[in-house]
C-alpha cells in the first residue's frame, strides 16, 4: 500500500510517504520553497499545499500519483464548526473549512494523475497521535497530543494498543494551553506560531512570580482536560512591540506562564496514567516542542520512557495522517527509522555541485577528523551529511558546529545565525558518555527535546552549551546510528578532551535550514563559518574567521 500523507491547512506545510507500512520520505515544504514555516497561518493561505515536497516524496520512491492507494489529509472540515461554534470567533474558519473541503481537487491539480476519490480526511489530533505512537518505537503506549488548535479540539489523551487508538480525553476549544502559549508570544513582541520556543528561552531569565495568580486560570479539570480563559497579559508586563527590549517583568511573565503550563501538562499526564498504567508515553502537537516540560514530565510522571515525534508540531501530521491510514487499510507499521527521512545526495552529486560553483575543495581520508580539527582550533563548521531531518531540529545532518569549551562562543554562534542574544545553543554528545555530564533529563535524548542538568564540574568547561539555570538541551549520538557523528565526537575529544560539541541549525536568520547543496554553498558563501564539510569533501574559508574570548 502506498500512502501519501499531506499537512497544509495552518502552517508547516509537509509531506510524508509511508509504503507497505515503511515510512519511506518525510520533508516539510520550507526546505523546497525556502519559506520560513512554509507560510502563515492565515485563513486566505489554507489551501495552499506541499507541492514540491509531495512531488519529491513520491519522485524518491518512483512513484506516481495514480498508483497511490491513498492520500491523508491531517485536518477534517465536517468537524470543524462555525467561528461561534469554536468560542474563538475567528471568521477565517469559514474560508478554512471551505478550502479543507475543497483540498482533494487541489490534490489532484497538485499532483496531475491523482484521483481526487483517494484523498481521505484524518482528524487533525489523530494525525497528531499517530505521528507519536505509531512511530514510536513501543508499540503500545499512552498518547498525548498539545497543540494550538486542530478542527475543534487543542487536545487528545489515549492510547495505542496494537496500533488501534483508543481516545480518552479531548479538550474542546477555546481551551488551549497552545493559544494561550502562543498569546503570550505575541503580547512579548514575537511572531506567533513561529517563535514560541523563545519565549522558552526568555523564561529562563526570569523568576515566576506570578505563578501563583495563573494557578487559578489555568487548571487542568478532572475529567483529563483543562481550562484557559483569555488572560490579559498587559497586567502583568505591558506589551511589546517587535524588536523592542523587555525587561524583568517580561522574563518574569514568560516563567510563570512556562511554569504554570509545565504543572498542568503534570496534571495531564498523571490523569492519563491513572488510567493507562503504561509504561511510555508519547508526544506530539506544537506544545511537545517544549523541552522544558518534556523533562519534568519524565522526571515527574510514573512514566519511565517519554518519547516525542521529533516533528512534533504540524509538520508531523503528514507523517500521522500517512500512518493512521496506512494501518486503517490493514497494514503492520514501522515505527520511524530516525528523523532523516528528507533529501539526500550521492558523493558524485555532490562533487558535481562543487565542480560547477568552481570553487576549491579536498577529500581529505577522514572528513570526521579534518572537521575535529578546525572545531579544536575553535574554528566553526558547516556540517552537511546524509539526509536533511525532519522536524526543526539539527540532529547532525545539516549543522553548524563548534568548541564548547568558549564562553564567548555562544555571541559568535548567534551573531553567525544573526538571532537574538539570549538563544541558547545545544550540545551533542556520544550517547555512552552523556551521564557522566548530563543529568535530570533521559538518556539517551536522540531527538533533543528535553533539557538535562549539567553536572558542576562540566559547567565550566562546556560554558557555550550551558544555560544560563544551568541546563543544556542535548542530542546524545549513537554510534551505530550515527557513525560518522560519532567519529567526529571522538576526533574532537581526542584533541581536546571533551566529549562534546556545539551543534545548531545550518541556517542563517530568518531562513529555513539549509537542505540541498546549493543552499549549503550559499550559506557558507555569505556566513563567517570556516569549513564546510559536505559529504566526503570539505571547503576551506581562505582567511579564518574572528575568533574571540579564548579560555
Ligand atoms: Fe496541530
Amino acid at each position: 500500500m502506498k500512502v501519501l500523507g499531506i499537512n497544509a491547512i495552518y502552517h508547516d506545510p509537509a509531506a510524508a510517504l509511508v509504503v507497505d507500512g515503511r515510512i519511506v520520505a518525510a520533508a516539510e515544504e520550507e526546505r523546497f520553497s525556502r519559506r520560513k514555516h512554509g507560510k502563515r497561518p492565515l485563513p486566505w493561505s489554507a489551501w495552499e499545499l506541499p507541492e514540491l515536497s509531495a512531488a519529491w516524496c513520491l519522485a524518491e520512491a518512483g512513484i506516481h500519483p495514480e498508483e497511490l492507494d491513498a492520500v491523508a489529509y491531517s485536518f477534517d472540515p465536517s468537524l470543524m464548526g462555525t467561528p461561534e461554534d469554536s468560542g474563538l470567533g475567528d471568521d477565517g474558519d469559514v474560508m478554512r473549512k471551505m478550502y479543507a473541503e475543497k483540498a482533494p481537487e487541489f490534490l489532484a491539480h497538485a499532483l496531475p494523475g491523482l484521483d481526487p476519490a483517494k484523498v481521505r480526511y484524518v482528524k487533525h489530533h489523530v494525525a497528531h497521535a499517530a505521528s507519536a505512537g505509531l512511530a514510536a518505537p513501543t508499540q503500545d503506549n499512552s498518547v498525548l497530543v498539545l497543540d494550538g488548535r486542530g478542527e475543534a479540539h487543542s487536545h487528545l489523551a489515549g492510547r495505542y494498543v496494537d496500533g488501534q487508538l483508543e481516545i480518552l480525553a479531548g479538550q474542546a476549544l477555546p481551551h488551549s494551553l497552545g493559544l494561550l502559549y502562543e498569546d503570550l508570544t505575541d503580547h512579548l513582541g514575537f511572531l506567533r506560531s513561529s517563535d514560541e520556543f523563545k519565549v522558552m528561552a526568555m523564561a529562563s531569565y526570569g523568576k515566576p512570580r506570578f505563578v501563583g495568580e495563573l494557578s487559578e486560570l489555568v487548571v487542568a479539570t478532572e475529567d483529563g482536560g483543562f481550562r484557559t480563559p483569555k488572560i490579559d497579559f498587559s497586567a502583568f508586563a505591558p506589551r511589546l512591540r517587535k524588536g523592542e527590549d523587555w525587561t524583568e517583568a517580561h522574563a518574569d511573565l514568560a516563567a510563570s506562564v512556562q511554569q504554570r503550563t509545565e504543572e498542568v501538562l503534570l496534571d495531564l499526564a498523571r490523569w492519563l496514567h491513572d488510567r493507562t498504567g503504561d509504561t511510555t508515553l508519547t508526544l506530539a502537537g506544537g506544545v511537545a516542542l517544549n523541552c522544558v516540560a518534556n523533562t519534568r514530565i519524565f522526571a515527574e510522571t510514573p512514566f519511565e520512557h517519554v518519547w516525542v515525534q521529533p516533528a512534533a508540531g504540524d509538520a508531523g501530521t503528514a507523517l500521522g495522517s500517512a500512518l493512521h491510514v496506512a494501518r486503517g487499510l490493514g497494514e503492520t507499521t514501522e515505527p520511524m527509522p530516525g528523523a532523516d527521512l528528507g533529501r539526500g545526495w550521492s558523493d558524485d552529486e555532490i562533487e558535481q555541485y562543487l565542480t560547477t560553483a568552481a570553487i576549491e575543495y579536498e577529500r581529505p581520508r577522514d572528513v570526521a577528523d579534518a572537521v575535529a580539527e578546525v572545531l579544536a582550533d575553535n574554528g566553526i563548521v558547516a556540517w552537511f551529511q546524509g539526509r536533511s531531518e525532519y522536524g526543526p531540529r539539527a540532529l547532525g545532518h545539516r549543522s553548524l558546529l563548534a568548541h564548547p569549551g568558549y564562553e564567548a562562543n555562544l555571541e559568535r554562534m548567534n551573531d553567525v545565525k544573526g538571532r537574538e542574544q539570549f538563544r541558547p545553543v545545544a550540545p551533542m554528545v556520544l550517547a555512552e558518555r552523556a551521564p557522566e555530564i548530563f543529568s535530570r533529563g533521559p538518556v539517551p535524548s536522540r531527538y533533543m527535546l528535553f533539557v538535562h542538568d549539567v553536572a558542576q564540574e562540566w559547567k565550566a568547561r562546556i560554558p557555550t552549551v550551558t544555560h544560563v539555570d544551568g541546563t543544556a538541551r542535548i542530542q546524545t549520538v549513537d554510534r551505530a546510528e550515527e557513525p560518522l557523528v560519532a567519529r567526529m565526537l571522538e576526533c574532537f575529544e581526542r584533541r581536546t578532551g571533551i566529549p562534546v560539541v556545539v551543534n545548531t541549525s545550518l541556517n542563517t536568520a530568518g531562513r529555513p535550514m539549509v537542505d540541498d547543496p546549493r543552499d549549503a554553498l550559499e550559506c557558507f558563501g555569505s556566513a563567517p563559518v570556516d569549513l564546510l564539510a559536505i559529504g566526503p569533501f570539505v571547503v576551506r574559508r581562505s582567511r579564518p574567521t574572528p575568533r574571540t574570548g579564548q579560555v
